[in-house]
């Protein structure tokens, strides 16, 4: 087939999700576009000969359910998805799967799907300076499989895995907030928040019932003005510590 679009498509509220999709997707075609839904959404639609490389952060071993939510936007009339899901060295469950299930259920087949290893976003020391040089090889070579693939129009879906039910997602006891001496009130995070659970007047607050704790507002706040209380995190962090100890290696599906 000759690929008439790629496009890196991806929910990142750290940055790291970003940086797996566009390697994938830079090692498919020479140029690809950057589909940014870690904000908001937006309606699109593709045809036969697009490529999408979907990718999303494992969230308790799911995909984060808005961004699910917010793939319902998109339409693949038939265009073909490489799904990644970029986790913390802990384990990716069923996200992978659900990711291929949601963008099926929008119109694409699903021909490749890949698990890579990132920097852990609750806990930036586990994985820290992950993905590295042998993740980024995988990343080429596996963007390079998937062009070889469809050079060979070969749309085949590949087995993926995961279970179905998937593994239910209790959500996260730990909500960012502001240190009201460094907030500036810029109010950047309140504008990027994907579920709008920061007040836009009063943005050193964090609706709790609405954050998803996607860590969004930690990383882009330009004073360093919101965390997760240290005291809740350094439980968290032992016992994730435990769960990520052993280096987890990229797996490519195709
Ligand atoms: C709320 C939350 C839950 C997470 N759950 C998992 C998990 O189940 N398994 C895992 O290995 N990593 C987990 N992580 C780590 C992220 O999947 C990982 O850091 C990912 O690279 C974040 O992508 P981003 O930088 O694009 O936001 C979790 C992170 C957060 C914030």
């Amino acid at each position: 087939m000759l690929i008439s679009s790629c496009s890196a498509l991806y929910f990142s509220p750290g940055g790291s999700t970003r940086a797996v999709a566009r390697a994938v997707a830079d090692g498919i075609a020479a140029e690809s576009r950057d589909i940014d839904f870690s904000s908001r959404a937006e309606a699109l639609a593709f045809g036969e000969r697009d490529v999408v490389c979907f990718a999303a952060p494992v969230f308790g071993g799911r995909i984060p359910g808005v961004f699910a939510e917010a793939l319902r936007s998109v339409s693949g009339n038939g265009a073909c998805a490489v799904v990644l899901a970029v986790y913390g060295n802990r384990d990716y469950d069923d996200a992978l799967l659900e990711l291929a299930d949601c963008v099926k259920a929008r119109g694409f087949r699903v021909i490749a799907g890949g698990a890579f290893v990132a920097r852990h976003s609750m806990v930036p020391e586990i994985a820290a300076g992950r993905p590295d040089a042998a993740d980024r090889e995988a990343m080429a070579l596996f963007g390079a499989a998937v062009r070889a693939k469809l050079g060979a129009d070969d749309f085949t879906e590949p087995a993926l895995p995961g279970k179905r039910p998937y593994k239910e997602y209790g959500g996260v006891p730990l909500h960012p907030s502001a240190n009201r001496k460094r907030c500036v009130k810029c109010g950047k995070c309140a504008r990027e928040c994907p579920v709008g659970a920061i007040p836009a007047d009063a943005p050193w607050k964090t609706e709790n019932g609405k954050c998803v704790t996607c860590m969004h507002c930690v990383f882009t706040c330009p004073n360093y003005a919101r965390a997760l209380n240290p005291v809740l995190l350094a439980a968290v962090r032992t016992k994730l510590k435990k769960d990520c100890a052993a280096r987890r290696e990229p797996e490519t599906f195709i």
